[in-house]
């Protein structure tokens, strides 16, 4: 038995769940179901981000303290994951007590290891994105993930010595080629290391923000957010009880693009410098668009899409989000390309063959042992269903769940030359050998949707 810790990015609590974060938990779930189908040992966690400025920000804007604030906004998150049937096995927010503790020992370790030092630095800052962004980096002048102006910021601070990590993390890229995946984000994070690495800001002063884990060698700081919310994913584990023993050694992180670079740089030298074993993989995939514009997570409508699974059942909007995007590659989300799928995909294909299925065995009715003589198309059929088999397992190794799904070439997809299974379920040699008629056209045309 393999054990399989698996993470989703912690969700700020600024803005309720919507279809970015979905895509995420529902890809992390649905691999998850598939690891404990196999047998593994498995632990899905995800969770909340709670501290930092932005939070802060929009809980004065609201009236609100930002625990209230924060309380509110998690309780959705977690009411949303229950809905929508997410099978995490714990829920991590960064304000719980068990999380502060092992942020502050880990900067406590750094800081009498000689990681963390104090000095000044001034750069070009987003609170969207709550980091400095390199000149290389800013577009136009401003942010390229929120499109927003930046703010020139110099202060005081603690910093991690990040950049004496940089050359060991280029080696450890290039000897562990599966590290990051799909293999465009490694070399994006290649590309990342081939300018000068900076240390790491880690703290903000107390008299600009007040909304954090307070340093523990200086009460005048707290943590930079970053610092605090990757560690979530150890502090999660870190206290070693029953449930969570050993898990640590084996955790691997899904993410979208938006955050490579906290987990493709920031998070391994972290635990490099701190003694922490490594994650095994981090699994990158691309960002949703809607008609054709970029979500942006300021963007209001990625909510109303998400308002879609209501609408239209939260296994066809799971399917959907899985089956339409390539891993690792951006994919545009309309409304008539989902009903599009539902229709062709489900009602039709997977609609008819569990129609034509279930009709068969009642028409059969009980049977102790099958005595009926094995054709060549049953033969075809049990051929085609080991190597989807096979298909599937590495399509889902590769977190490929379009493949796995039929598409690209997989099981089922029009590229692909096995026997259908509607087509087999519905031929005649199959009816010939139970009692009764096929399945009629009600039967075959049942569940199509409509926008
Ligand atoms: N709090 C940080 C993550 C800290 S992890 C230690 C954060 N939170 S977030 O609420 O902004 O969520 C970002 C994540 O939400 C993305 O990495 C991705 O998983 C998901 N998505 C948000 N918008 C998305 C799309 N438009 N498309 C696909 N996924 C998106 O960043």
């Amino acid at each position: 038995m393999s054990t399989f810790y698996l993470t989703t990015p912690i969700y700020y609590v600024n803005a309720r769940p919507h279809l970015g974060h979905a895509c995420t938990t529902i890809m992390a779930d649905a691999m998850c179901r598939y690891r404990r189908l196999r047998g593994d040992r498995v632990y899905f966690l995800t969770g909340t981000d709670e501290h930092g400025e932005r939070i802060a920000q929009v809980a004065a804007a609201a009236g609100k303290s930002p625990q209230a604030y924060a309380d509110e906004i998690a309780g959705a998150f977690r009411e949303t994951w229950r809905r929508l049937g997410i099978t995490n096995d714990d829920f991590i927010r960064t304000t719980e007590p068990r999380h502060r503790k092992v942020v502050q020992e880990v900067l406590q370790r750094l800081y009498d290891a000689g990681e963390i030092y104090f000095g000044e630095y001034g750069g070009w800052y987003c609170f969207g994105c709550e980091r400095f962004y390199t000149e290389k980096e800013i577009v136009d002048g401003k942010c390229p993930d929120h499109q927003t102006a930046l703010t020139f910021i110099k202060e005081k601070n603690y910093f991690f010595k990040m950049s004496k990590y940089q050359a060991w993390l280029i080696k450890h890229l290039e000897d562990n080629p599966d590290f990051i995946q799909p293999d465009r984000y490694r070399n994006e994070v290649l590309g990342f290391l081939r300018e000068p690495l900076q240390d790491l800001s880690i703290s903000r002063p107390t008299s600009r923000l007040e909304w954090g884990i307070p340093l523990p060698f200086d009460d005048k700081y707290v943590t930079y957010v970053w610092f605090d919310a990757l560690l979530n994913y150890y502090s999660a584990v870190a206290s070693g009880g029953e449930k969570t023993s050993g898990l640590w050694e084996h955790v691997e992180h899904l993410i979208g693009k938006d955050i490579l670079k906290p987990h493709g740089v920031y998070w391994p030298t972290m635990l490099k410098a701190a003694g922490i074993p490594l994650y095994r993989h981090l699994h990158v995939h691309g960002y949703w668009s809607l008609g054709g514009s970029k979500m942006s997570k300021s963007v209001g409508n990625v909510v109303e899409a998400f308002q879609l699974t209501d609408k239209y059942g939260h296994d066809a909007f799971r399917y959907f989000l899985l089956r339409e995007m390539n891993f690792g590659l951006d994919a545009s989300f309309s409304e008539e390309a989902f009903v599009d799928r539902l229709n062709a995909d489900l009602a039709n294909d997977l609609g008819n063959l569990a129609s034509r299925a279930s009709t068969l065995i009642a028409a059969a009715g009980p049977v102790a042992t099958v005595t009926a003589p094995v054709e060549a198309a049953d033969r075809e059929i049990a051929t085609a269903a080991a190597e989807a088999r096979a298909v599937i397992e590495q399509a889902m190794e590769e977190f490929a769940f379009q493949k796995a799904l039929g598409g690209r070439s997989g099981p089922g997809s029009s590229a692909c030359s096995a026997p259908s299974p509607t087509r087999w379920a519905s031929s005649a040699s199959c009816w010939s050998r139970s009692s009764r008629t096929r399945p009629g056209r009600s039967a075959r045309r049942s569940g199509r949707v409509a926008p």
